[in-house]
């Protein structure tokens, strides 16, 4: 089948057989053009969750699958294919207690801190942060989630993302600290406590990028996602979540120039002129690049079978404490 005629069997399928297909802001053209719904991770998340339809296909990385089947454990969630995102495979429930292990040896015990896990983590991390008391954050309401925290007067040990965990701490003038990279006294005196995770994605972009473009474009405005470095983020005149920096640039004068610091496809559609990526080499996800359109016909029509292709399990026991630290999320979302 050609694409044409893929995209008109997949309209077909997902009308007969009452699924929803989401796709995040990362995903290729010819997958997030036949979605019923695009979105950052919270508002898929939301999204997902309250569709009414039995059965939903999610276009993105396990995490997200993974998340909506904990909201919404009823609800049967496929992925065309389960791709990992690599700063979510970088923490596992091994590292996390090594890492609460470090901090109890530096005096900070379990009852001096409130963990914190960006959405990008598996749905076990996000049940060991339930577990003792903890949130779930995504890029577009860490400030929120991290504000509401604080106000019980402890320390924030941040997981897995030390980018977004420093830029937050940056824009609320609070210390950070990285384990395995910082002092121990720096731990010590830390308000936010970061795990030393990132994105290999949004690691591309650098200062020399911006120095390049204001250089060569007197003027152009540089927007970037929190995922990346802190001395990117503090050059830059934007910085949000991928639905708050599409919002800011579509608002822009379409002779304004951008350049912008997050993934390939997604600055691709943004606006036809004047907006550039901020990386001399391509920002592609590779495992948010790994779902085709092929895929998405094979799900659904395992689903017309009843064969049932990557379905998305979770462990009930997981369910239950990730289940908290994502519902303590949406209360305040
Ligand atoms: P958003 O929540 O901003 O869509 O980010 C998800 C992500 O994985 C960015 O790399
Ligand atoms: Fe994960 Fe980075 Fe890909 Fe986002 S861009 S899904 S953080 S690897």
């Amino acid at each position: 089948m050609d694409t044409i005629e893929l995209q008109n069997e997949i309209e077909r399928l997902k009308k007969s057989l009452n699924v929803t297909i989401v796709a995040h802001f990362y995903q290729k053209d010819e997958v997030f053009n036949v979605a019923d719904f695009s979105g950052d991770s919270l508002q898929l998340a939301q999204v997902a969750s309250k569709d009414k339809n039995p059965y939903l296909i999610f276009c993105g990385v396990a995490f997200m699958g993974e998340s909506v089947k904990v909201l919404d454990p009823k609800k049967r969630v496929f992925m065309p294919k389960v791709a990992c995102c690599s700063m979510a495979e970088m923490i596992d429930i091994d590292f996390f207690n090594k890492n609460v292990k470090i901090l109890e040896d530096n005096g900070i015990t379990k009852s001096d801190f409130i963990p914190i896990t960006y959405i990008n983590s598996s749905a076990a991390v996000k049940a060991a942060v339930g577990e003792l008391g903890g949130y779930v954050c995504t890029s577009s309401n860490a400030k929120k989630i991290i504000q509401k925290a604080l106000s019980k007067d402890k320390k924030i040990f941040f997981v897995p993302d030390k980018c977004l965990g420093q830029n937050v701490a940056r824009d609320m003038s609070l210390k950070s600290a990285i384990i395995g990279e910082d002092s121990n006294e720096d731990i010590r005196e830390a308000k936010i406590i970061c795990y030393n995770g990132f994105c290999s994605v949004h690691q591309l972009f650098s200062v020399e990028d911006i120095e390049f473009y204001r250089k060569k474009y007197p003027g152009i405005l540089v927007a970037t996602h929190p995922e990346c470095k802190p001395e990117v983020c503090e050059m830059s005149d934007f910085v949000g979540s991928t639905s708050q920096l599409i919002k800011y640039i579509s608002e822009l004068p379409i002779e304004q120039k951008v350049v912008v610091g997050t993934e390939f496809n997604m600055v691709n559609r943004l606006r036809e002129k004047n907006t550039y990526i901020l990386s001399s080499t391509k920002p592609e996800c590779p495992t948010m690049n790994e779902t085709t359109l092929e895929d998405l016909y094979e799900t659904l029509k395992s689903i017309e079978n009843k064969s049932f292709k990557n379905e998305i399990i979770v462990d009930k026991n997981v369910i239950k404490w990730a289940k908290v630290a994502l519902d303590r999320m949406m209360e305040i979302s």
